[in-house]
């Protein structure tokens, strides 16, 4: 076999991958699996063919008795590799960084980009990249896969995008673009979000079926307003987003995420208030809050389209 074939073939085997944690949660096995698998793509020791070979029967092996539970047996079998390939054995995987480590290394960056005077024109060189999906008028989408972040308190902004940044949000979607390397360090992050201040709004972000609203807003009154404000309008200080004008869909699928605590940075009273919500009362809750508006100075004038983007007319 050509080194190339051998290459292509790696690449293919390897398709028997587990399904990695977030690297939060790591276990040791995985840990060992990623140095071997980067070892069998780059073969930086100059193994021979027949030990890659080897070695990569042996890796596949071991994915699949760990994934039948056999995590010693598994581990024993990826030992294989590392003395096949001239690997330094017992490297320790890193430890798991708590949430709390997490919220303090966004907190900090988060401090650092507000003090920050944002530099608007460079803002906006950066906004042409999140555009791609939040649109050119921040407006997200309906169907609920992206949010409307126009109109955003300006903390709420910078905090979820160093939450981002930290790994204390997760979001395949959204984490990359967050990431110092695509958007630049805390100057960047101030001036992007200088640049979405300057945005409106738009109102149409669809909403529920309307049959249950006397009962969202007996809910909304009693477990959001206190924190969201009674008009959904969000508190800049308190960091808790604007919830005026945000997609119904979107709503649903971050209240369902908080509640069962796949969204990292939950505020935790919120999580806790919510515990008890049947669907029904989700659904009330939500298109309630779908429907209110914000003051008509936030909103955009009908048929505005983002002048700062250059586009045909429709
Ligand atoms: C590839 C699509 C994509 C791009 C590009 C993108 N975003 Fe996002 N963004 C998302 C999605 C999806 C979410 C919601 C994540 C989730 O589901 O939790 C999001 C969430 C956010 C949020 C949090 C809003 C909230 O209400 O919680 C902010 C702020 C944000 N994006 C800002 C930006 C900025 C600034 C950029 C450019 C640097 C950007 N995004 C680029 C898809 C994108
Ligand atoms: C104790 C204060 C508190 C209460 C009560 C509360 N929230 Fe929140 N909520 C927050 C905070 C803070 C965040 C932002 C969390 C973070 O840092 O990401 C949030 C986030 C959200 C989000 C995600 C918004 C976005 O843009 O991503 C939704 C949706 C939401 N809350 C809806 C509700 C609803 C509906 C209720 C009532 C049933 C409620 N919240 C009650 C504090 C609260």
């Amino acid at each position: 076999m050509t080194s190339t074939a051998l290459r292509r073939w790696i690449i293919i085997a390897a398709s028997l991958v587990l399904p990695l944690a977030a690297v939060a949660q790591q276990s040791q096995f995985e840990f060992d699996l990623k140095r071997v698998d980067d070892a069998l793509r780059n073969n930086p020791t100059h193994a021979l063919r027949q030990s890659l070979e080897s070695c990569l029967n042996q890796r596949n092996h071991a994915v699949a008795l760990y994934r039948m539970g056999m995590h010693d047996r598994a581990q024993r079998a990826l030992k294989y590799c590392f003395v096949s390939l001239y690997l330094p054995e017992n490297v320790e995987a890193p430890k798991p960084i708590s949430t709390e480590e997490l919220r303090e290394r966004s907190d900090k960056e988060y401090k650092k980009a507000l003090a920050l005077k944002p530099d608007i024109a460079n803002g906006l060189e950066i906004y042409r990249m999140c555009a791609a999906c939040h649109e050119p008028e921040g407006w997200g989408r309906k169907t609920g896969s992206v949010p409307q972040i126009a109109g955003q308190h300006r903390n709420v902004v910078i905090h979820q995008l160093t939450d981002f940044r930290a790994g204390n949000r997760e979001s395949a979607v959204m984490a990359p673009y967050a990431d110092p390397e695509a958007l630049g360090g805390a100057q960047a992050v101030a001036d992007v979000a200088g640049y979405i201040s300057t945005l409106e709004m738009t109102v149409d972000v669809g909403h529920g079926d309307g049959k249950n609203l006397a009962l969202g807003e007996k809910l909304y009154k009693e477990n959001c307003a206190d924190c969201h404000g009674d008009s959904g309008e969000g508190d800049n200080e308190g960091l808790a987003p604007r919830l005026q004008a945000q997609h119904y869909k979107y709503l649903l699928r971050q209240f369902e995420a908080i509640r069962s605590g796949k969204r990292l940075n939950a505020n935790k009273r919120m999580a806790k208030q919510i515990t008890g919500f049947t669907d029904e009362e989700v659904e009330a809750v939500l298109d309630y809050t779908s429907r209110l508006e914000p003051p008509e100075m936030l909103q955009a004038a009908e048929g505005w389209r983002n002048p700062d983007f250059a586009r045909p007319s429709p």
